[in-house]
């Protein structure tokens, strides 16, 4: 079981779970035609059941319908990933937030995900060799505080302590817990691989996600992992730093691009809404504008390796 396992990095741990010989139901707020015809196509590429299951988290009739699914399908729950999270690009300060907001990035990231594994766990219990996978992100482990975005960093710490409670109640009946805390993936490589390129996908994630519902993590419970794919350079123990796109880059710093070897000098910056460009220098070639995006690491401040 997958929550909002269709889209996003959903999709990419549904489908390594299938890879790895799973049938696989994947929830949606939208269970449509589109999300019927990918499970279609993910089942005849797996050659395993991949089934759609509506659910919501802030709906706990939906719970119903996602037991409905598999007692269609005859079958017991042994892993459950809580991957459901919504997230929100725009900062704001916790001086700001409406508690409304909050609510939203707590049911979404963190009541429903607890709700339904309430409703799971007898399978997953019975199994004898059940797997609670969540989903966090970077410092969540730590309770990290992040600027502009403590309500959701806030739920996600909440659930890594959720995870420890899960794995220390759980283990009598065979139950593990953990939890994988990705950095930033972005929108186009959510549901890509890349192997053999640095930058990282969905299907990074989705590998220590399959460790985490494998035979090799049998008697691994209560760890929160980091996949900080290199990009947090000088980190403040419980400071959560984004990409360096999300922190503004000052003129003068060296960055690499991703895919890209050469240093480019950053000449200026401009922002639209939450969207950052940057106007870089390669070394011997005419500045161009970059997305923020695209900037992977610092690897020199001005003056200074
Ligand atoms: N991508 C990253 O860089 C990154 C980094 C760190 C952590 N994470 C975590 O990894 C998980 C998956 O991330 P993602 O980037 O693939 O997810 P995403 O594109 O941000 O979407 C999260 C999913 O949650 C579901 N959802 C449920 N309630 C929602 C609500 N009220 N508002 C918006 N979405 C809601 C949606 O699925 P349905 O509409 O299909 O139900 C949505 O596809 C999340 O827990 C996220 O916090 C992601």
């Amino acid at each position: 079981m997958v929550t909002a396992g269709v889209h996003g990095l959903g999709r990419a741990i549904a489908e390594r779970l299938a890879e790895a010989g799973l049938g696989v139901v994947a929830t949606t707020r939208q269970a449509d035609a589109r999300a019927a015809a990918w499970a279609a196509q993910a089942s005849a590429l797996f050659q395993r059941p991949i089934r759609v299951a509506r659910w919501d988290p802030a709906d706990p009739a939906s719970d119903d319908e996602v037991l409905e699914v598999l007692r269609g399908e005859g079958a017991r729950t042994r892993v459950l990933v809580n991957n459901a999270g919504p997230f929100r690009r725009a900062r704001q300060s916790l001086a700001d937030v409406s508690l409304e907001t909050m609510m939203l990035l707590w049911q979404g990231n963190v009541g429903g995900g607890v709700r339904l594994t309430q409703r799971l766990l007898p399978a997953l219990r019975a199994s004898r060799d059940g797997r609670i996978v969540n989903l966090g992100a970077v410092g969540a482990g730590a309770a990290g505080g992040w600027t502009g975005r403590g309500a959701y960093a806030a739920a996600k710490a909440a659930l890594a302590s959720l995870t420890r409670t899960w794995a220390l109640e759980e283990a009598a009946h065979g139950v593990t817990a953990n939890m994988v805390c990705p950095s930033d993936i972005h929108r186009q490589d959510k549901e890509a691989r890349h192997p053999g390129e640095t930058r990282p996908s969905g299907a990074d994630v989705a590998a220590v996600v399959a460790f985490f519902a494998g035979d090799g993590a049998r008697f691994v419970t209560g760890q929160v992992v980091e996949l900080a794919f290199g990009d947090r350079p000088r980190l403040l123990p419980g400071e959560i730093t984004e990409s360096p796109a999300a922190a503004l880059l000052p003129a003068g710093v060296h960055v690499r691009l991703a895919g890209d070897a050469r240093d480019y000098e950053v000449l200026q910056a401009r922002t639209e809404g939450a969207s950052v460009e940057y106007l870089v220098r390669p070394p011997g070639a005419e500045p161009r504008w970059v997305p923020g995006a695209a900037v992977r690491r610092v690897v020199a401040e001005r003056g200074r390796p």
